[in-house]
């Protein structure tokens, strides 16, 4: 007998809002992001450039925003960057004369690195279970690697504060919290609350066997601040960048129109 999706190719995907645990997640991100990378490489990749360090879609740049310490204060550290994708800010830290590590957990993520070239490591592996000794980093980094996509985050913080040597600055950026209450749309549509802040369960999508292809976990900003002091952070700064006039770009449902009235990305600068 011919199944149905012999004639008509796998079913699409559902959204659905579900719990998922850290295995779950893990495993989607992984099928997710080896499906899509290419796809998110020709996409992006020309905004993100190959070796510059863009923290989130509003194009705010490492080169000025300096959240990981002047220009002297990268020269020979070693910097740990989790949710490397392409390595692209991999490729700025070397180039400032730090000796970063990019860390991700897809396979094609990483295949993008070595295609656009990569004289550092790239290891293959999970945030959540960081491959290094004790007090391996100076510093770590995160432009939404990791974070915005696992069940425990606290479990990560704790990783990178295990591996960071003590005074060590540990930037991360993710999605904004307050943009879990509105639509994920660039326009007009995308600018009214449609959804409690305060629910935490995952936007999960899933095949038609229920099993999760692609998995997002919302913590509100408390929930964030509690995560890396839980772990034994100090946080220094929360940087929530605003839309820059020459961006007139769409990332998702990242837009200039939105850009302008709500913030899209959280970065959260912390010290060990
Ligand atoms: C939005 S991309 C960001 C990549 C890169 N920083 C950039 O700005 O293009 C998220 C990355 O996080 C990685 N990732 C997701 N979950 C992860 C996990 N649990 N451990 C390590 N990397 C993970 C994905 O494979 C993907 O490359």
């Amino acid at each position: 007998m011919i199944q149905d999706n012999e004639l008509t190719g796998p079913a699409e995907p559902t959204a659905t809002r579900r719990t998922a645990d850290d295995t779950e997640s893990s495993r989607a991100s992984r099928g997710w992001w080896d499906r899509n990378a290419d796809e998110y490489q020709t996409e992006h990749g020309g905004f993100l450039g190959d070796d510059r360090f863009v923290w989130g879609p509003e194009g705010l740049d490492e080169a000025e925003a300096r959240l990981l310490g002047p220009a002297r204060a990268l020269r020979g550290r070693d910097v740990l960057e989790i949710g490397a994708g392409a390595a692209q800010c991999s490729r700025w830290l070397a180039a400032q004369g730090a000796r970063p590590v990019a860390l991700d957990l897809s396979h094609r993520q990483l295949q993008h690195a070595l295609r656009i070239g990569s004289d550092f490591p790239l290891v293959e592996a999970d945030a959540g279970a960081l491959p290094f000794a004790d007090a391996s980093f100076d510093l770590a980094c995160s432009a939404y690697g990791a974070v915005p996509f696992v069940a425990d985050p606290v479990r990560v913080m704790r990783e990178v504060h295990r591996v960071l040597r003590p005074g060590g600055r540990w930037v991360f950026s993710v999605t904004h919290p307050i943009r879990w209450a509105f639509p994920d749309e660039p326009g007009p549509e995308g600018l009214s609350v449609a959804a409690s802040y305060f629910d935490r369960t995952p936007y999960v999508e899933q095949d038609e066997n229920g099993r999760a292809v692609y998995v997002e976990h919302h913590r509100t900003l408390g929930d964030r601040v509690r995560d890396v002091v839980a772990a034994g952070f100090r946080l220094v700064d929360l940087v929530e960048p605003e839309w820059p006039h020459w961006n007139h770009q769409e990332w998702g449902g990242w837009s200039p129109l939105r850009g302008n009235l709500i913030p899209g990305t959280a970065i959260f600068v912390c010290e060990r």
